[in-house]
């Protein structure tokens, strides 16, 4: 990031501004003093900035924690805005205009209300929601709102977070169990032992990916590098076939990655034999 948007970022924060607009103007006019930048009106929108979150560092928001954990997250990270998940205009620091689509998540018309999560965050997750609406979760929640998890319930809001294979299973098992309200007790195990496996693969292919980095020989390091790409795949696969919380092709796809990872770690211990 150029130093004049870091100076925009944060100089309303180090003036501990309030909320008022018209101040953090002034603050931005000063950073861009700092920064030797041309004044912000000039040149709004021609910087990567996003507005929303810049006020929502700057002011006593709600939820800022949320904010804070999408700061540290692949989504702010990747410019993922919070406009693509509220809608909104992200490009000014005029609150109503900013704000004009934007509702309360408890508005069962807002895109963050929980039952609408599935169809928000799939709109760049495609892979995960067309699992995800095979289950009896999203049927549940298209009937109900409520009662069944939502792609929040085990990534957070906005922070893409990943969860260990315990917290998966703490998650089911806030449902499914003895007494609980939804049948089938052995699914939180399942869905343990599922990632389990999954990480069990993912740990044999990443020092692979490394090892053949190192490699010398172009013509070898080429031919490893494309079986590797052709071991991820399915691995990628499983993980979002995961999403339907049944685990019949998820095992498939995982199964195949294995054997694919597995054939490269036979290659790399046998370097004479892979010639073709
Ligand atoms: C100039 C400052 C400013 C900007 C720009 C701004 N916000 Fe806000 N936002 C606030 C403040 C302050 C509040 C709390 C008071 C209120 O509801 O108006 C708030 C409230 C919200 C709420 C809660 C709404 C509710 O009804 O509970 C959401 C969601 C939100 N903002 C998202 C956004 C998004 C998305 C953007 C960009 C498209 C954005 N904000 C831009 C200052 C800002
Ligand atoms: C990946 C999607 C996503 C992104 C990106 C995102 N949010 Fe949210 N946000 C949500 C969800 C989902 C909720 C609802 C939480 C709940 O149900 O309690 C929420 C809740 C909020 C709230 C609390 C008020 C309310 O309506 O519940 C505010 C304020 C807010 N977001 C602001 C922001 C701001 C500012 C950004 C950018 C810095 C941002 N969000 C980025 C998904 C997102
Ligand atoms: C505008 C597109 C967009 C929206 C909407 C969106 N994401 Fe993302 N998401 C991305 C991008 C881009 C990445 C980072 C690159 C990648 O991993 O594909 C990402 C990454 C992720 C990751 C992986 C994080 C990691 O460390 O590997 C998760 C989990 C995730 N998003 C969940 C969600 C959830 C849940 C929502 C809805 C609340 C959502 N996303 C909404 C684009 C989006
Ligand atoms: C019950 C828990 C749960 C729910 C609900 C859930 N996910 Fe996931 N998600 C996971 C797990 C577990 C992983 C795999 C984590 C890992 O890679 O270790 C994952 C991975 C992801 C990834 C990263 C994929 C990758 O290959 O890195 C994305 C993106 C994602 N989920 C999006 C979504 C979306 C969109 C929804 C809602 C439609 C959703 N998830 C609902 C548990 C959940
Ligand atoms: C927020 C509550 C909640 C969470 C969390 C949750 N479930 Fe469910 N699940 C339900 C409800 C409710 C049903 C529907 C029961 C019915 O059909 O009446 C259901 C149904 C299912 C079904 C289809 C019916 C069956 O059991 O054969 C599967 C499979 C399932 N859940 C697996 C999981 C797995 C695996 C996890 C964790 C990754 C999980 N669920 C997390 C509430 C939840």
């Amino acid at each position: 990031m150029p130093m004049s948007d870091v100076a925009r970022r944060w100089a309303p924060r180090i003036l501990g501004l309030g909320s008022c607009p018209c101040l953090i103007s002034a603050a931005l006019l000063f950073a861009s003093f700092v920064a030797g930048a041309e004044p912000v009106g000039a040149q709004a929108g021609a910087f990567e900035s996003n507005r929303c979150a810049d006020c929502h560092v700057a002011t006593v928001s709600p939820n800022r924690s949320h904010v804070t954990d999408w700061q540290l997250s692949a989504h702010g990270r990747h410019g993922v805005g919070c406009e693509d998940c509220h809608g909104g205009d992200a490009s000014t620091f005029d609150a109503a205009l900013a704000h004009r689509d934007v509702g309360s998540s408890s508005n069962p018309s807002s895109p963050v209300f929980y039952s609408n999560l599935p169809k928000t965050c799939g709109s760049c997750h495609e892979a995960q929601l067309e699992a995800f609406a095979q289950s009896r979760h999203f049927e549940l929640l298209d009937e109900t709102g409520w009662r069944a998890p939502s792609c929040s319930t085990c990534h957070t809001d906005a922070g893409a977070f990943l969860l260990s294979s315990r917290g998966l299973e703490r998650q089911c098992k806030r449902c499914h169990g003895a007494g609980k309200r939804a049948p089938h007790p052995e699914n939180p195990s399942l869905a343990r032992s599922a990632h389990e496996n999954l990480v069990q693969v993912r740990e044999m292919l990443e020092p692979a990916v490394r090892l053949i980095s190192s490699i010398e020989d172009d013509t070898r390091r080429a031919r490893l590098e494309q079986q590797l790409e052709d071991a991820q795949a399915p691995l990628t696969r499983a993980a979002a076939a995961a999403h339907a919380f049944t685990y019949d092709s998820f095992e498939e796809l995982l199964a195949e990655s294995r054997e694919r990872v597995e054939e490269v770690w036979r290659q790399l211990a046998n370097p004479e034999g892979d010639a073709q």
